[in-house]
């Protein structure tokens, strides 16, 4: 008997999200799942979609990003994802996760990106999994368990300033396991952060270590991305392997000006790891970074940008340099001033953001800021910039190796089954796009403008995006959980 689908994309160039080849041919789609791809002509649907000279590649996974907010406000709050095909975003990284734990204050920066004390209102991760149950958005979550977070409620003020006593270690490992058990995938630190630098490695092993049971990720923002840079990837390393389990880098880079050059080193070494050990880390395609603004590490030379302020909203977009003029101050009074407040920060170099980039071990992450006023292009641009500026126009690598990075490879780093990939039987998170026209139209100026060529997006077979007219309103995504059984 023929095969009837609910929907079949005709005539595409696959790219399957393995990094073959890439061939023409149909997909067909029934429910959430592809029940077939290659030749359906003797098939019909109850749409079809011609997809002539057109792209049709598995949904982009954002492996790093701060929505852990967003993805409970509905489809709209994802529509700088859905807009650049994104169909599952990776959220609780950098230490910070809006659960568990509740305020009765504004929490420490960092952890205010995600949300001020209204926001972290999750006493336990199963009620953060049962909201978005309950308020599903565009796409999939994946979820860390944040160090952060953990000591900020553990720990209150004392988190800015000293090691966890045996007594909170103990308390932290326990959310981590409960987390683990309701859902959550892994742990993640941010250990260059004030609520997480007074944390020893010997904390964070013991923080940690329900992972190893429950065959968890350790994600990190390691304690230094700049000088110690190789001393904290030791440290990362360190931490697997005591563990047990898998690590990965996040938004992997080698910052500020006297460490220039030094990714020639750190992929050397995060080779040399991988060779006991699995270790893989994620990039965003842009040489500036964005994170709250830290009055106190501020370098002379490097431009920033304000992204946001809570006293002077005013600000927000300008230059740091100017606003210190204006104000007739130097700019390290100006930013306290500002404060709370986020940054956009010129601290990289081109060369190594393309040299990770083109790694055979990176995997894409926008890490973007979801609820800055003026966020860094990252949140919109970062999955049709590499496919845009970084594969066709400067030929960094091949289409399928920029679509790899985005798809086959981060769901199986993360244990996320069945996605990633074009192949019957995986769930249809898809994205149709026009190789020769994607690319991303957010600048450090104007960051909130949508990228071009994206067509069309489908979170577990369901229709969330559409080029011409933006987002569907439909609501597929779920929680989807590690799993390398
Ligand atoms: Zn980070
Ligand atoms: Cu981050």
């Amino acid at each position: 008997m023929a095969l009837r689908c609910d929907l079949i994309i005709r005539d595409a160039t696959i790219l399957d999200g393995t990094g073959n080849p890439r061939f023409t041919g149909d997909v067909g789609v029934t429910g959430e799942r592809i029940v077939g791809v290659g030749d359906l002509s003797a098939a019909s649907a109850d749409k079809e979609v011609i997809a002539t000279g057109r792209a049709l590649a598995p949904g982009f996974i954002d492996s790093h990003t701060h929505d852990d907010r967003a993805v409970l406000c509905g489809p709209g709050c994802m529509t700088c994802k859905s807009s650049q095909g994104v169909t599952s975003v990776v959220v609780g990284n950098c230490g910070v996760s809006l659960s568990p734990g509740t305020f009765s204050k504004r929490p420490p920066p960092p952890l205010d990106l995600v949300g001020d004390q209204e926001g972290f209102r999750y006493g336990h991760f199963g009620e953060y999994a049962e909201a978005l149950r309950k308020t599903p958005t565009a796409v999939n979550t994946y979820a860390f368990v944040g160090h952060q977070t953990l000591r900020a409620i553990v720990m209150g003020d004392d988190c800015l300033t000293r090691a966890a006593k045996d007594h909170e270690i103990a308390r932290m490992r326990q959310y981590v396991a409960e987390s683990l058990a309701a859902g959550a995938s892994g742990f993640s630190t941010g250990l260059y952060y004030k609520p997480n630098m007074h944390a020893t490695t010997e904390e964070v092993i013991a923080v940690a270590e329900p992972l190893k049971a429950a065959g968890g990720l350790y994600a990190t923002h390691m304690r230094d991305e700049a000088d110690r840079v190789c001393a904290s990837i030791e440290e990362t390393a360190k931490i697997g392997a005591r563990l047990g389990v898998q690590v990965h880098v996040s938004h992997h880079k080698c910052s500020m000006p006297e460490n220039y050059g030094r990714s020639v080193q750190t992929l050397a070494l995060m080779e040399a790891i991988n060779r006991t050990q699995e270790i893989a880390f994620d990039v965003y395609p842009y040489p500036a970074g964005s994170t709250v603004l830290m009055p106190d590490r501020l370098r002379d030379g490097l431009r920033v940008i304000v992204s946001w302020s809570v006293p002077h909203p005013e600000m927000t977009g300008k230059d740091l340099a100017d606003i210190a003029r204006g104000w007739n101050m130097d700019p390290v009074s100006a930013a306290e001033k500002l404060l709370p407040a986020g940054a956009i920060t010129f601290q990289m170099e081109e060369d190594d953001v393309r040299r990770i980039m083109a790694h055979p071990m990176s995997i894409i992450g926008s890490d973007g800021i979801p609820h800055d006023v003026h966020p860094h292009p990252r949140l919109w641009g970062t999955f049709p910039r590499v496919l845009g500026y970084y594969s066709r126009h400067l030929g960094l690598f091949d289409l399928e190796t920029a679509v790899h990075k985005m798809t086959g490879r981060t769901a199986e780093l993360f244990g996320m089954v069945d996605r990633g990939v074009i192949r019957t039987g995986a769930f249809a998170d898809l994205v149709l796009f026009d190789p020769h026209t994607v690319v991303d139209r957010a600048t450090f100026d104007q960051p909130t403008i949508p990228s071009q060529g994206i067509e069309q997006v489908w979170t577990n077979g369901v229709a969330t995006y559409v080029g011409a007219t933006g987002m569907t309103g439909a609501a597929p995504g779920r929680l989807i959980r590690r799993n390398r059984g």
